[in-house]
């Protein structure tokens, strides 16, 4: 297809793909694949953004040193390339004309003689030396910085409209001069405009700000306009893909999992966060860790889940705390998550170097084939991930939660190896080699994350399954209808609050999403009593597709999961090859004997997996496309 092509077929898509806009019969096969390709990220996107580090205290020196950083020591060569500028780079919004201007006493390169001040010569400079540029906004009037921390450094300056820099009401001119004009790479926009500027709010009862919306109420998801939400951000990729025809851009979404973000972000740009800000704790770590860990299938190349930037080199991921911060820089990695140091790089030392650097957690991270880890073993205490790699080997990565030492086997069967013949790990930070059969004991430190790389024979010996291929597997509907707060993220105390709250309930919807072998609520797959070790766990009225890489055979045992709570309807299972049906069930009723289908799929490029059951339930049931893979 050509780029118009693309371009339209991706504004159609916008409209008919995820929650369904409009659109008559939300399962009916597309024959295309969804994810947006309007920006590009095919692999995760790495760099250094200034907020970890800095704050809002930002200024071009700091932000030059830590370029220079990643030149010098050869992290940018590794792939750290974005130097983003978060919150605090700007003066005002220049009135009537309503041009941005930077705050150049802090930017001296962006001054004019008139006045109007431009990044053009900071991004240049950035690009000379082999970086890429990020710089960021918000979708309402006013950011973050203004709307929860009115004491930050550098606030914008002026009368009220002057102070209103966010992207709200100057979509077209702001995009024309960020990614045009200035030539930014990446901009990330926040939600705070949006979510915070209530009537109520003390600085818009002051006077200080106007009052909008607001569209988002982050703890009560079904008090948020997520239509609307989306609606903002999908003219923001209009007009980024208009000023960039060449596509060359990452649109970072930063709505922190709220306003159902999981469920559309993939249509719409490059990242999404999953979670509210990280902060330089282990609890915290965990905390966003878990908020996109679970969504294995919601991270495509072109389109990452993005639990927020690194915190190493401070707090409790210290040079101090190596473990700490190897586990952070490993978990990352295994959630083909981006990777942004928040750190100021003037204070690099060698050991905080040699985790940044490490070579080969780098490569799990950025590995084309895009797949996100599965969760192969849960528990409070320890987890086992694992991610196909392109070349076909494993990574694993056996987790500690706790800072008590802890045992685990890891076992031939989670990597779906062969366990009779012989299997090669690799550890990634030791570099050491080790082989065994079957099981292998493994002991952990406190906090500790072994990783490895796997070498051994596919128990799948012609094909792969689909949870073995996440990256390729889009659930485009998933069958949810109100999204509910995913209730397995691990609750914290929020940073800024401390426990005078009542704690942090994630507002992340998301609960109910499509999983690689589990339900969708986290059990075990199970059709007819008979437990089902792989496959694909959806909510009925969904429609997935999969990428084909070439294969010939796609076959499954299908049913209505045992788990199920409704069991009324039936529901039908239908294989279309590029939009046209392969293969139909009859309707299979809840605790029938799962049926087996079997398509071949010579030469087709998008097959679709539709489970559709009543025409409007109130709760779907879940259904498993059981064993479900693709065969040579
Ligand atoms: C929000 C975002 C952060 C950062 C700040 C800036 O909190 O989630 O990543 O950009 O705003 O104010």
């Amino acid at each position: 297809m050509n780029r118009l092509g693309t371009l339209m077929g991706a504004a159609m898509l916008a409209t008919t793909a995820g929650a369904a806009i409009g659109q008559t019969d939300p399962l009916a096969p597309i024959g295309q694949w969804s994810i947006d390709a309007r920006g590009s990220a095919p692999v995760p996107p790495m760099g250094w953004n200034s907020w970890n580090a800095f704050n809002s205290d930002i200024d071009e020196t700091k932000l030059l040193a830590s370029a220079t950083a990643l030149v010098t020591t050869g992290l940018a060569a590794k792939g750290y390339r974005y130097v983003d500028i978060d919150d605090g780079w700007w003066l005002k919004r220049r009135m009537p004309d309503g041009r941005l201007i930077i705050r150049a006493a802090n930017f001296p390169s962006a001054a004019t003689p008139d006045g109007a001040t431009s990044f053009r010569p900071l991004t240049d400079r950035l690009h000379a030396m082999g970086l890429k540029a990020g710089i960021y906004s918000d979708i309402g009037r006013n950011t973050c910085g203004q709307a929860y921390t009115s004491n930050f450094a550098n606030q914008p300056q002026g009368r009220i409209d002057e102070r209103e820099v966010g992207l709200y009401g100057h979509v077209d001119q702001d995009i024309a001069l960020f990614m045009g004009a200035w030539g930014f790479d990446l901009l990330k926009v926040d939600g705070c405009g949006i979510r915070a500027m209530t009537p109520a709010n003390p600085h818009v009862e002051s006077g200080d700000y106007r009052a909008l919306g607001p569209l988002i109420d982050y703890d009560t998801l079904p008090d948020t306009d997520i239509a609307g939400v989306r609606k903002l951000y999908e003219a923001v990729a209009v007009a980024m893909a208009r000023t960039r025809p060449a596509h060359d851009y990452v649109f970072s979404l930063c709505l922190w999992g709220g306003a159902d973000v999981r469920s559309w972000a993939r249509f719409v740009g490059q990242m999404s966060r999953t979670s509210q800000d990280i902060s330089p704790d282990w609890e915290r770590m965990l905390h966003n860790f878990d908020s996109a860990v679970r969504r294995e299938l919601y991270a495509h190349p072109g389109s990452w889940n993005d639990p927020d930037m690194l915190y190493i080199g401070t707090g409790a991921f210290t040079a101090d705390h190596p473990v700490e911060a190897r586990t952070h820089l490993t978990l990352w990695a295994m959630l083909s998550a981006p990777l942004m140091i928040g750190y100021d790089l003037r204070k690099l030392t060698p050991a905080l170097l040699d985790i940044l650097g490490n070579r080969a957690i780098i490569a799990l991270d950025q590995d084309p084939a895009g797949n996100q880890a599965v969760l192969a073993f849960d528990s409070d205490t320890v987890q086992i991930l694992v991610k196909t790699l392109a070349d076909g080997d494993k990574a694993v990565a056996i987790v500690n939660r706790t800072a008590a030492p802890a045992d685990a086997v890891l076992t031939a069967r989670h990597m779906k190896l062969r366990p009779d013949t012989d299997i090669a790990l690799t550890d990634l930070w030791s570099g050491t080699i080790s082989h065994f059969r079957d099981e292998q004991p493994l002991h952990l430190a406190g906090h500790e994350t072994r990783v490895f790389r796997v070498r051994g024979v596919a128990a799948r010996a012609q094909g792969l399954y689909l949870s073995e291929q996440t990256g390729r597997v889009n659930p485009a509907v998933d069958g949810i209808v109100e999204p509910e707060a995913d209730p397995l993220v691990h609750r914290g105390v929020l940073p800024w609050r401390s426990t005078r709250g009542d704690g942090e309930h994630p507002a992340y919807g998301g609960w109910g999403g499509a999983r690689a072998d589990s339900t969708p609520y986290g059990q075990a797959l199970k059709l007819h009593g008979m437990p089902l070790a792989n496959g694909i766990g959806v909510l009925a009225n969904s429609r997935i597709e999969v990428k084909n890489a070439g294969y010939r055979r796609f076959s499954a045992q299908v049913g209505i999961d045992d788990s199920a709570r409704d069991r009324r309807m039936p529901v039908r299972f239908a294989v279309y090859g590029d939009g046209r049906l392969l293969k139909r069930t009859e309707p299979v009723p809840y605790g029938a004997v799962p049926v087996a289908i079997d398509a071949d799929v010579t030469g087709v490029a998008i097959i679709e997996l539709v489970a559709r059951g009543a025409a409007d339930p109130r709760y779907p049931d879940p259904v498993a496309w059981g064993e479900a893979a693709l065969d040579r």
